[in-house]
Protein backbone atom coordinates (compact mmCIF):
# COMPACT_ATOMS: atom_id res chain seq x y z
CA UNK A 1 0.00 0.00 0.00
CA UNK A 2 2.73 2.56 1.50
CA UNK A 3 4.59 1.59 -2.16
CA UNK A 4 1.44 2.31 -4.84
CA UNK A 5 0.82 5.89 -2.94
CA UNK A 6 4.36 7.03 -3.60
CA UNK A 7 4.17 5.80 -6.78
CA UNK A 8 0.59 7.79 -7.29
CA UNK A 9 1.83 10.78 -5.36
CA UNK A 10 5.04 10.81 -7.94
CA UNK A 11 2.78 10.52 -10.91
CA UNK A 12 0.35 13.23 -9.65
CA UNK A 13 3.64 15.14 -9.19
CA UNK A 14 4.88 14.64 -13.53
CA UNK A 15 1.70 15.19 -14.18
CA UNK A 16 0.96 18.74 -12.29
CA UNK A 17 4.57 19.48 -13.80
CA UNK A 18 3.32 17.71 -17.45
CA UNK A 19 -0.07 20.01 -17.23
CA UNK A 20 2.10 23.02 -16.52
CA UNK A 21 4.10 23.32 -19.44
CA UNK A 22 0.76 21.92 -21.57
CA UNK A 23 -1.05 24.98 -20.13
CA UNK A 24 -3.85 22.36 -19.72
CA UNK A 25 -4.78 19.54 -17.48
CA UNK A 26 -8.09 18.21 -19.56
CA UNK A 27 -7.15 15.54 -21.37
CA UNK A 28 -4.28 14.15 -18.81
CA UNK A 29 -4.97 10.99 -17.29
CA UNK A 30 -7.30 10.41 -14.37
CA UNK A 31 -5.79 8.05 -12.53
CA UNK A 32 -4.27 9.79 -10.01
CA UNK A 33 -7.40 11.23 -9.09
CA UNK A 34 -8.95 7.64 -8.62
CA UNK A 35 -8.14 5.22 -6.33
CA UNK A 36 -10.24 1.85 -6.20
CA UNK A 37 -13.49 3.44 -6.85
CA UNK A 38 -12.59 6.55 -4.81
CA UNK A 39 -13.25 9.63 -7.01
CA UNK A 40 -12.02 13.21 -6.54
CA UNK A 41 -14.63 15.88 -6.50
CA UNK A 42 -11.88 17.47 -9.20
CA UNK A 43 -13.28 14.75 -11.49
CA UNK A 44 -16.96 16.14 -11.61
CA UNK A 45 -15.22 19.49 -12.47
CA UNK A 46 -15.39 20.95 -16.06
CA UNK A 47 -12.06 21.23 -18.31
CA UNK A 48 -12.27 24.67 -17.15
CA UNK A 49 -12.61 24.64 -13.44
CA UNK A 50 -9.63 21.61 -13.25
CA UNK A 51 -7.19 23.52 -15.27
CA UNK A 52 -7.72 27.18 -13.15
CA UNK A 53 -6.41 24.46 -10.19
CA UNK A 54 -4.19 23.22 -12.24
CA UNK A 55 -2.54 26.42 -13.03
CA UNK A 56 -0.79 27.66 -9.67
CA UNK A 57 -0.91 31.05 -11.37
CA UNK A 58 -4.62 30.99 -11.45
CA UNK A 59 -5.64 28.96 -8.91
CA UNK A 60 -7.81 31.75 -6.59
CA UNK A 61 -7.00 29.33 -3.90
CA UNK A 62 -3.19 30.54 -4.06
CA UNK A 63 -4.32 33.50 -2.61
CA UNK A 64 -5.09 32.09 0.55
CA UNK A 65 -2.02 29.72 0.24
CA UNK A 66 -0.32 33.43 -0.29
CA UNK A 67 -1.71 34.78 2.68
CA UNK A 68 -1.24 31.43 4.98
CA UNK A 69 2.74 31.75 4.05
CA UNK A 70 2.71 35.60 6.00
CA UNK A 71 0.81 34.44 8.86
CA UNK A 72 3.16 31.48 9.47
CA UNK A 73 5.97 33.52 9.47
CA UNK A 74 4.26 36.84 11.84
CA UNK A 75 5.58 36.86 15.03
CA UNK A 76 2.15 37.57 17.83
CA UNK A 77 1.52 37.30 21.32
CA UNK A 78 3.68 38.83 24.55
CA UNK A 79 6.91 36.39 23.74
CA UNK A 80 7.25 37.66 19.91
CA UNK A 81 6.90 34.23 18.54
CA UNK A 82 5.85 32.74 15.04
CA UNK A 83 4.68 29.18 13.98
CA UNK A 84 8.44 29.71 12.20
CA UNK A 85 10.08 30.16 15.42
CA UNK A 86 9.38 26.51 16.52
CA UNK A 87 8.65 24.77 12.99
CA UNK A 88 10.98 26.95 10.60
CA UNK A 89 9.89 25.95 7.29
CA UNK A 90 6.68 24.33 7.03
CA UNK A 91 8.05 22.93 3.43
CA UNK A 92 9.73 20.64 5.22
CA UNK A 93 7.86 20.56 9.16
CA UNK A 94 4.41 20.67 7.69
CA UNK A 95 4.95 17.79 4.91
CA UNK A 96 2.52 15.30 4.67
CA UNK A 97 0.78 16.56 8.38
CA UNK A 98 -2.41 17.73 6.86
CA UNK A 99 -3.17 14.26 5.31
CA UNK A 100 -3.22 12.87 8.91
CA UNK A 101 -5.77 14.52 10.08
CA UNK A 102 -7.95 14.96 11.96
CA UNK A 103 -6.51 13.12 14.73
CA UNK A 104 -7.09 12.07 18.77
CA UNK A 105 -6.03 14.46 21.36
CA UNK A 106 -5.27 12.87 24.60
CA UNK A 107 -5.26 16.40 25.95
CA UNK A 108 -8.72 17.25 24.89
CA UNK A 109 -9.92 13.63 25.12
CA UNK A 110 -11.35 14.30 21.28
CA UNK A 111 -10.93 14.77 17.67
CA UNK A 112 -8.89 17.94 16.76
CA UNK A 113 -8.55 18.48 13.20
CA UNK A 114 -5.75 20.83 11.18
CA UNK A 115 -8.12 24.28 12.40
CA UNK A 116 -8.54 23.62 15.71
CA UNK A 117 -4.72 22.29 16.01
CA UNK A 118 -3.38 25.84 14.59
CA UNK A 119 -5.81 27.83 17.31
CA UNK A 120 -4.52 25.89 20.15
CA UNK A 121 -0.38 26.25 18.76
CA UNK A 122 -1.58 29.72 19.23
CA UNK A 123 -3.40 29.86 22.20
CA UNK A 124 -0.61 27.43 23.90
CA UNK A 125 2.15 27.86 22.49
CA UNK A 126 1.87 31.41 21.40
CA UNK A 127 -0.32 33.28 24.04
CA UNK A 128 -1.87 34.93 21.20
CA UNK A 129 -5.92 34.95 20.37
CA UNK A 130 -7.51 32.26 18.46
CA UNK A 131 -8.89 33.00 14.62
CA UNK A 132 -12.76 32.50 13.97
CA UNK A 133 -13.53 29.68 12.04
CA UNK A 134 -13.96 30.75 8.93
CA UNK A 135 -12.12 34.12 9.31
CA UNK A 136 -9.43 34.34 6.75
CA UNK A 137 -6.84 34.05 8.60
CA UNK A 138 -7.77 30.09 9.65
CA UNK A 139 -8.90 29.88 6.03
CA UNK A 140 -5.70 30.81 4.89
CA UNK A 141 -3.14 29.13 7.30
CA UNK A 142 -4.75 25.74 6.63
CA UNK A 143 -4.60 26.11 3.34
CA UNK A 144 -0.95 27.25 3.72
CA UNK A 145 0.02 23.64 5.82
CA UNK A 146 -2.73 22.10 3.75
CA UNK A 147 -0.53 22.81 0.31
CA UNK A 148 2.66 20.88 1.68
CA UNK A 149 0.74 17.92 1.84
CA UNK A 150 0.17 18.51 -1.76
CA UNK A 151 0.37 14.99 -3.40
CA UNK A 152 0.73 12.88 0.02
CA UNK A 153 -2.42 10.19 -0.18
CA UNK A 154 -4.95 10.85 2.62
CA UNK A 155 -4.08 8.26 5.64
CA UNK A 156 -6.17 8.98 8.91
CA UNK A 157 -5.95 6.63 11.71
CA UNK A 158 -8.90 5.45 12.65
CA UNK A 159 -7.90 3.14 15.23
CA UNK A 160 -7.69 3.01 19.44
CA UNK A 161 -8.89 5.93 21.03
CA UNK A 162 -9.73 7.51 17.50
CA UNK A 163 -12.31 4.29 16.56
CA UNK A 164 -15.60 5.87 18.87
CA UNK A 165 -15.49 8.79 17.19
CA UNK A 166 -14.99 7.30 13.62
CA UNK A 167 -17.99 5.30 14.28
CA UNK A 168 -19.83 7.90 15.17
CA UNK A 169 -18.99 9.93 12.33
CA UNK A 170 -20.13 6.86 10.39
CA UNK A 171 -23.80 6.69 11.53
CA UNK A 172 -24.04 10.89 11.41
CA UNK A 173 -23.00 10.06 7.50
CA UNK A 174 -25.43 6.62 7.35
CA UNK A 175 -28.67 8.79 9.49
CA UNK A 176 -31.23 10.19 7.28
CA UNK A 177 -32.16 13.93 8.55
CA UNK A 178 -33.77 17.06 7.44
CA UNK A 179 -37.51 17.61 6.16
CA UNK A 180 -36.10 15.58 3.42
CA UNK A 181 -35.20 13.00 4.95
CA UNK A 182 -31.84 12.06 3.42
CA UNK A 183 -28.39 10.75 4.60
CA UNK A 184 -25.21 11.73 2.68
CA UNK A 185 -24.72 8.68 1.30
CA UNK A 186 -27.96 9.34 -0.57
CA UNK A 187 -26.47 11.82 -2.84
CA UNK A 188 -22.94 10.92 -2.92
CA UNK A 189 -23.14 7.38 -2.94
CA UNK A 190 -26.55 7.13 -5.14
CA UNK A 191 -26.46 9.59 -7.21
CA UNK A 192 -23.13 10.01 -8.14
CA UNK A 193 -22.88 12.24 -11.42
CA UNK A 194 -26.44 13.52 -11.11
CA UNK A 195 -27.19 16.91 -11.35
CA UNK A 196 -28.41 19.05 -8.75
CA UNK A 197 -29.05 22.85 -9.01
CA UNK A 198 -26.02 23.62 -10.95
CA UNK A 199 -23.46 21.44 -9.59
CA UNK A 200 -22.66 17.60 -10.23
CA UNK A 201 -22.84 15.26 -7.46
CA UNK A 202 -19.49 14.04 -6.83
CA UNK A 203 -18.51 11.47 -4.03
CA UNK A 204 -18.09 14.42 -1.54
CA UNK A 205 -14.75 13.80 -1.10
CA UNK A 206 -12.39 15.90 1.49
CA UNK A 207 -8.90 15.83 -0.50
CA UNK A 208 -9.34 19.44 -2.05
CA UNK A 209 -10.07 21.25 1.54
CA UNK A 210 -9.84 24.08 1.79
CA UNK A 211 -11.80 24.63 -1.57
CA UNK A 212 -12.18 27.64 -3.23
CA UNK A 213 -15.84 27.41 -4.60
CA UNK A 214 -15.93 29.82 -7.61
CA UNK A 215 -19.96 30.21 -7.39
CA UNK A 216 -19.24 31.66 -3.54
CA UNK A 217 -16.13 33.61 -4.68
CA UNK A 218 -14.96 32.39 -0.84
CA UNK A 219 -12.36 29.63 0.75
CA UNK A 220 -14.52 26.90 1.95
CA UNK A 221 -13.59 24.82 5.05
CA UNK A 222 -14.54 21.42 5.72
CA UNK A 223 -17.43 22.18 8.08
CA UNK A 224 -18.91 24.76 6.56
CA UNK A 225 -19.51 22.19 3.15
CA UNK A 226 -21.04 19.91 6.03
CA UNK A 227 -23.31 22.55 7.06
CA UNK A 228 -24.22 23.50 3.76
CA UNK A 229 -25.04 19.90 2.51
CA UNK A 230 -27.53 19.61 5.76
CA UNK A 231 -29.04 22.98 5.05
CA UNK A 232 -29.56 21.65 1.60
CA UNK A 233 -31.78 18.77 3.08
CA UNK A 234 -33.72 21.34 5.37
CA UNK A 235 -31.58 19.97 8.64
CA UNK A 236 -30.55 21.86 11.15
CA UNK A 237 -26.76 22.68 10.51
CA UNK A 238 -24.15 21.97 13.77
CA UNK A 239 -21.51 24.54 14.04
CA UNK A 240 -18.27 24.55 12.26
CA UNK A 241 -15.39 22.89 14.83
CA UNK A 242 -18.63 20.99 16.85
CA UNK A 243 -17.89 17.69 18.13
CA UNK A 244 -20.32 15.91 15.58
CA UNK A 245 -18.63 17.77 12.35
CA UNK A 246 -15.22 16.61 13.83
CA UNK A 247 -16.68 12.72 13.55
CA UNK A 248 -17.99 13.32 10.34
CA UNK A 249 -14.51 14.59 9.16
CA UNK A 250 -12.76 11.70 10.42
CA UNK A 251 -15.50 9.14 8.75
CA UNK A 252 -15.47 10.87 5.60
CA UNK A 253 -11.60 11.66 5.20
CA UNK A 254 -11.28 7.59 5.83
CA UNK A 255 -13.52 6.77 2.79
CA UNK A 256 -11.50 9.06 0.67
CA UNK A 257 -8.13 7.14 2.37
CA UNK A 258 -5.19 7.32 -0.72
CA UNK A 259 -6.53 10.36 -2.31
CA UNK A 260 -4.38 12.51 -3.20
CA UNK A 261 -4.75 15.98 -0.89
CA UNK A 262 -5.01 18.81 -3.50
CA UNK A 263 -5.31 21.40 -1.30
CA UNK A 264 -6.29 24.36 -2.20
CA UNK A 265 -9.13 22.51 -5.07
CA UNK A 266 -11.61 25.10 -7.19
CA UNK A 267 -14.73 23.58 -7.20
CA UNK A 268 -17.76 25.01 -9.16
C1 LIG B 1 6.80 27.60 21.07
C2 LIG B 1 6.96 26.67 19.96
C3 LIG B 1 5.78 26.53 18.99
C4 LIG B 1 5.09 27.52 18.35
C5 LIG B 1 5.24 29.03 18.46
C6 LIG B 1 4.16 26.84 17.46
N1 LIG B 1 4.29 25.50 17.59
FE1 LIG B 1 3.24 24.09 16.58
N2 LIG B 1 4.03 22.64 17.74
C7 LIG B 1 5.08 22.82 18.64
C8 LIG B 1 5.42 21.54 19.23
C9 LIG B 1 6.49 21.30 20.27
C10 LIG B 1 4.53 20.59 18.64
C11 LIG B 1 4.44 19.12 18.95
C12 LIG B 1 5.31 18.43 18.01
C13 LIG B 1 4.90 17.03 17.90
O1 LIG B 1 3.82 16.66 18.41
O2 LIG B 1 5.64 16.29 17.25
C14 LIG B 1 3.69 21.32 17.69
C15 LIG B 1 2.74 20.73 16.89
C16 LIG B 1 2.10 21.36 15.83
C17 LIG B 1 1.25 20.71 14.86
C18 LIG B 1 0.88 19.24 14.83
C19 LIG B 1 1.87 18.50 13.98
C20 LIG B 1 1.50 17.05 13.82
O3 LIG B 1 2.37 16.32 13.31
O4 LIG B 1 0.39 16.64 14.17
C21 LIG B 1 0.82 21.67 13.98
C22 LIG B 1 -0.08 21.49 12.77
C23 LIG B 1 1.41 22.91 14.42
N3 LIG B 1 2.18 22.69 15.53
C24 LIG B 1 1.19 24.12 13.80
C25 LIG B 1 1.60 25.33 14.34
C26 LIG B 1 1.17 26.62 13.82
C27 LIG B 1 0.27 26.83 12.62
C28 LIG B 1 1.76 27.57 14.61
C29 LIG B 1 1.59 29.07 14.53
C30 LIG B 1 0.20 29.55 14.62
C31 LIG B 1 2.54 26.87 15.61
N4 LIG B 1 2.42 25.53 15.42
C32 LIG B 1 3.28 27.49 16.61
C33 LIG B 1 5.69 24.01 18.94
C34 LIG B 1 5.26 25.25 18.52
C1 LIG C 1 -29.22 16.43 -1.52
C2 LIG C 1 -27.94 15.88 -1.89
C3 LIG C 1 -26.81 15.99 -0.89
C4 LIG C 1 -26.75 15.47 0.37
C5 LIG C 1 -27.83 14.65 1.10
C6 LIG C 1 -25.44 15.78 0.87
N1 LIG C 1 -24.74 16.49 -0.04
FE1 LIG C 1 -22.77 16.96 0.05
N2 LIG C 1 -22.90 17.94 -1.72
C7 LIG C 1 -24.01 18.00 -2.50
C8 LIG C 1 -23.74 18.81 -3.68
C9 LIG C 1 -24.71 19.13 -4.81
C10 LIG C 1 -22.39 19.24 -3.56
C11 LIG C 1 -21.59 20.11 -4.54
C12 LIG C 1 -21.11 19.25 -5.67
C13 LIG C 1 -20.21 18.16 -5.21
O1 LIG C 1 -19.03 18.39 -4.99
O2 LIG C 1 -20.71 17.03 -4.99
C14 LIG C 1 -21.89 18.64 -2.33
C15 LIG C 1 -20.58 18.77 -1.89
C16 LIG C 1 -20.04 18.07 -0.82
C17 LIG C 1 -18.63 18.04 -0.49
C18 LIG C 1 -17.49 18.76 -1.23
C19 LIG C 1 -16.81 17.84 -2.24
C20 LIG C 1 -15.68 18.51 -2.99
O3 LIG C 1 -14.93 17.79 -3.66
O4 LIG C 1 -15.55 19.74 -2.95
C21 LIG C 1 -18.52 17.27 0.64
C22 LIG C 1 -17.25 16.96 1.40
C23 LIG C 1 -19.85 16.82 1.00
N3 LIG C 1 -20.75 17.33 0.08
C24 LIG C 1 -20.16 16.05 2.10
C25 LIG C 1 -21.45 15.71 2.49
C26 LIG C 1 -21.78 15.05 3.73
C27 LIG C 1 -20.79 14.61 4.77
C28 LIG C 1 -23.15 14.90 3.75
C29 LIG C 1 -24.02 14.37 4.88
C30 LIG C 1 -23.99 15.16 6.10
C31 LIG C 1 -23.66 15.46 2.51
N4 LIG C 1 -22.62 15.95 1.78
C32 LIG C 1 -25.00 15.43 2.12
C33 LIG C 1 -25.21 17.37 -2.27
C34 LIG C 1 -25.53 16.66 -1.13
Amino acid sequence: MPAVNTKLAALLTAIATLSAVAGSAADVTNAPYEIDGRKSGYLFMTPATRSLQDDEFQNPGMFAVERGRELWNQKDGPDGKSCASCHGDAETSMTGVAARYPVFDSARGGLVNLELRINTERADRMKASTYKYESDELLALTSYISYQSRGKPLNVDIEGPAKPFFEEGRKFYDARRGQLDLACGQCHDALVGSKLRGDVISQGQLNGFPIHRLSWRAMVSRHRIFAWCNTSVRAEPYAAGSPEYLSLELYVAWRGRGLPIEAPAVRR
